[in-house]
């Protein structure tokens, strides 16, 4: 990948790009409980959206990246970290004192990620993923349960 990425807020006019939340979040009847709610941005590179993360305001000093992810085909390339730290500065842009950001207790690439980008584990949401969704998820044949909730201070 040598085109420059663009991280843009998502227009009104345009779709929300549901295709992409749900490689973050699996259930459409979750993603429908803070979209609409969020302010969404995306990585674009040659016209193509290839990344979206969606903040959300939980009151008035704390956001929360609610959900964030990259096109398959353009994974590992620095995309995931550029929207991170976009979305860091617009959370301070906006008057925000704290960025939360929770995942899986067992997604080990997403919290190295997270730590590595200053992010801190506060807490632990107990079976969270077994009482907010319809269905069992499994990631890596894993069955998903707590939800690691990761915060950074301003
Ligand atoms: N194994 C180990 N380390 C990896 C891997 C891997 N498979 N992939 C990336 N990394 C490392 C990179 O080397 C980089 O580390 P570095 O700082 O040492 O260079 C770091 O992870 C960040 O890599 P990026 O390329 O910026 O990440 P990417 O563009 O792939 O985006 C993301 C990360 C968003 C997690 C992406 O993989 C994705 O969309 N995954 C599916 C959806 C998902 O799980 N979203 C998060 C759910 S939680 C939530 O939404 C709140």
């Amino acid at each position: 990948m040598n085109n420059p990425i663009l991280v843009r807020k998502l227009l009104k006019s345009e779709p929300i790009p549901y295709e992409l939340l749900l490689l973050a979040d699996e259930e459409m009847q979750a993603i429908e409980r803070y979209i609409y709610e969020s302010v969404i941005h995306v990585a674009e590179t040659d016209g193509k959206i290839v990344g979206v993360y969606a903040l959300y305001p939980l009151d008035k000093k704390c956001a929360e990246i609610k959900a964030i992810a990259v096109d398959e085909a353009y994974q590992n390339q620095g995309i995931g970290k550029l929207l991170l730290r976009h979305a860091e500065s617009i959370a301070q842009e906006s008057g925000f004192q704290e960025l939360l950001i929770g995942t899986p207790s067992i997604a080990e690439k997403q919290l190295r990620i997270y730590k590595k980008a200053g992010f801190t584990w506060f807490d632990t949401k107990k079976d969270f993923f077994i009482t907010n969704y319809a269905e069992p998820l499994f990631e890596d044949g894993v069955q998903l349960k707590d939800m690691a909730m990761l915060r950074k201070i301003f």
